[in-house]
């Protein structure tokens, strides 16, 4: 069985809809731990309840690479296959990339490249899109620029706040989320360049 570690910052939603297909078989996977750099995170607190190895690993005040490390030694006896950032508000550290180069997987809520970032709902309205969406892709060293994996669109409403939108699109990523992982933890796919194609 394949294993990830998901890691969080707040509420976990996404980890929580990871959790919910791997009960219900939808997605063949074991969840090794779910690492939060907050303490205070909803995600850690809902890990325990459901058994899960939640780890507690706070990233304030330590520099990128140096976290990166921590992050590596907490999850090197955990035999972990994937890394799924599910809401984690860090930049990933060279220690991290390099050991699980094209193993690290993170969702975003735009249709990227267009807003990537911080605030990407409220900077989709602002911009006047009338569609956005979310992107499932590889991390690499660039903000939200990795190979994407997939993506879902999601129309924008004349009458949409961020937080309403931000609400339609979170729906869309608890769907591909799985799909995603299981695509790559399936590893039935090829990186051509920047696109990444699923084998026939
Ligand atoms: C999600 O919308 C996720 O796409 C976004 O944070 C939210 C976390 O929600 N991630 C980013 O913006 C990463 N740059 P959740 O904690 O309920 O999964």
């Amino acid at each position: 069985m394949k294993r990830i570690a998901i890691l969080v910052s707040g509420r976990g939603s996404n980890f929580e809809a990871i959790a919910r297909n791997i009960s219900a078989g939808r997605l063949d996977a074991e969840i090794a731990c779910v690492l939060s750099n907050q303490p205070e995170a909803a995600a850690l607190e809902t890990a325990n309840s459901l058994g899960l190895n939640a780890i507690s690993l706070p990233s304030k005040g330590v520099d990128t690479d140096v976290y990166a490390e921590q992050v590596c030694a907490a999850l090197a006896p955990l035999n972990v296959d994937l890394i799924c950032l599910a809401g984690f508000m860090r930049r990933v550290g060279k220690p991290l990339l390099d050991q699980y180069a094209m193993r690290i997987l993170n969702i975003h809520p735009s249709l990227l490249p267009s807003f990537p970032g911080l605030h990407v709902q409220l900077q989709a309205l602002e911009y006047g899109v009338k569609f956005s969406g979310c992107t499932v892709h590889f991390v690499d060293s660039g903000l939200d620029t990795g190979p994407i994996v997939s993506q879902a669109a999601v129309p924008v409403l004349d009458t949409d706040d961020a937080d309403t939108l931000a609400a339609r699109i979170l729906v869309e990523e608890h769907r591909i989320y799985s799909d995603a992982i299981a695509l790559v933890l399936g590893g039935s796919f090829r990186i051509d360049g920047r696109r990444v194609v699923a084998a026939p």
